[in-house]
């Protein structure tokens, strides 16, 4: 009897049971997936499923290091459903047959006004690291932007840019000048023609559980003395324009655009730094109404749980020219594409969203 038992135990440990986190049911069925392998990706056909492929696939400590957020994740949790509070409308009479997603970001030509947001250690997906993304990036026409934590170095993601692929570079305002300066210097040598510059976690520490549990360690040497005339000056650091990220008032994005600066990026970084912190939604309409001659002044990004074509569209609909679709999918794929697009004219009743 006993080797019966034990292959029947084998048998089952080995099928995927997989906790999908309150994600929307798109019929996605892991009963044929095995825990630890990579399931086919034809069963894959939205980011919510690239999500649960990741989870199936990344050691349990991997998983958490991209999904974790900070304390009891509301953030994070808004970022994915407060598109449940949007209404999009459309005009009927409108020809659609000849549209194309082609846009500009500072000026550069990308065939889609979505984005790679800067994420640390895509080699904890894949060797391929950030490498993979580099690529997916090319061969998708879109902007992708290397976070400074990468696994692979600024010289080798420069060197892996296909022929006159533009790309950006994060930084951090680290409270170490020199190493600051380095990377400035070396990302500006190596052909990245801006600089996004994160702004959210000076002084801050994200405290997030989930990856707590498998390491203490966490982000630091982030400058608590940062303030916007710290930001000013910082632009005498380097001659490549300067994108601030991690805006998330309609204030500071306001003083952005009068201090000059080209574009500023609204982000929660994810809900990984600040919990309770608001979404890109809410922040737009705050300079909606505070202080709309901002979009006529300064390119608007934002990012934050965007997973649909429709939550891009929203996004465009109030007023931002760039986005960044959700990160961790990305990382676990680094397929940029989720291969949904769509050709309706959309407007955001803003109203809906109070
Ligand atoms: C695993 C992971 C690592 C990240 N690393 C960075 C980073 O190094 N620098 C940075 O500015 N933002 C970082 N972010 C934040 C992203 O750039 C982006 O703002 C955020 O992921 C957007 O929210 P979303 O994940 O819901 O799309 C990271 C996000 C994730 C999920």
């Amino acid at each position: 009897m006993r080797p019966v038992v034990f292959f029947l135990t084998i048998g089952l440990s080995a099928a995927a049971d997989i906790d999908t986190e309150g994600l929307p049911n798109t019929g996605l069925d892991t009963s044929s997936w095995t825990t630890g392998t990579a399931p086919p990706i034809d069963d894959l056909v939205n980011l919510h499923d690239i999500q649960i492929a990741a989870k199936n696939t990344l050691s349990a400590a991997n998983y958490a290091y991209y999904r974790t957020a900070a304390l009891d994740e509301v953030t994070y949790q808004n970022n994915l459903f407060a598109w449940n509070k949007i209404r999009l409308n459309g005009f009927s009479f409108t020809d659609v047959s000849d549209v194309n997603l082609k846009t500009t970001i500072l000026g550069y030509e990308f065939d889609a006004p979505f984005f790679i947001a800067p994420a640390a250690k895509a080699g904890r997906a894949d060797d391929g690291a950030e490498g993979n993304l580099v690529g997916a990036a090319n061969a998708a026409g879109i902007l992708y932007i290397p976070s400074i934590s990468s696994t692979q170095s600024i010289e080798e993601i420069a060197a892996a840019a296909g022929d006159d692929q533009v790309m950006f570079h994060q930084e951090y305002v680290w409270s170490n000048k020199t190493r600051l300066q380095d990377e400035l210097t070396r990302i500006e040598d190596t052909g990245f023609k801006a600089l996004v510059l994160t702004v959210d976690n000076t002084g801050i520490q994200g405290i997030r559980n989930w990856q707590e549990r498998y390491s203490s360690s966490n982000d630091n040497g982030h400058d608590a003395t940062f303030t916007i005339q710290s930001l000013s000056e910082l632009q005498n650091m380097t001659s490549l324009p300067i994108v601030p990220k991690g805006v998330k008032t309609a204030h500071d994005v306001k003083l952005c655009a009068d201090l000059g600066f080209p574009a500023v990026y609204i982000s929660n970084h994810g809900g990984r730094v600040v919990d309770l912190a608001p979404t890109a939604v809410e922040i737009l309409l705050d300079v909606h109404r505070l202080y709309p001659e901002v979009f006529n002044q300064i390119e608007i990004w934002a990012d934050g749980g965007v997973r649909r074509a429709t939550h891009v569209l929203t996004l465009l609909a109030l007023g931002a020219r760039a986005i960044n679709t959700r990160q961790v999918e990305l990382d676990y794929f680094g397929a940029p594409l989720s291969g949904e697009t769509s050709s309706t004219p959309y407007y955001v009743s803003a109203s809906t969203y109070t």
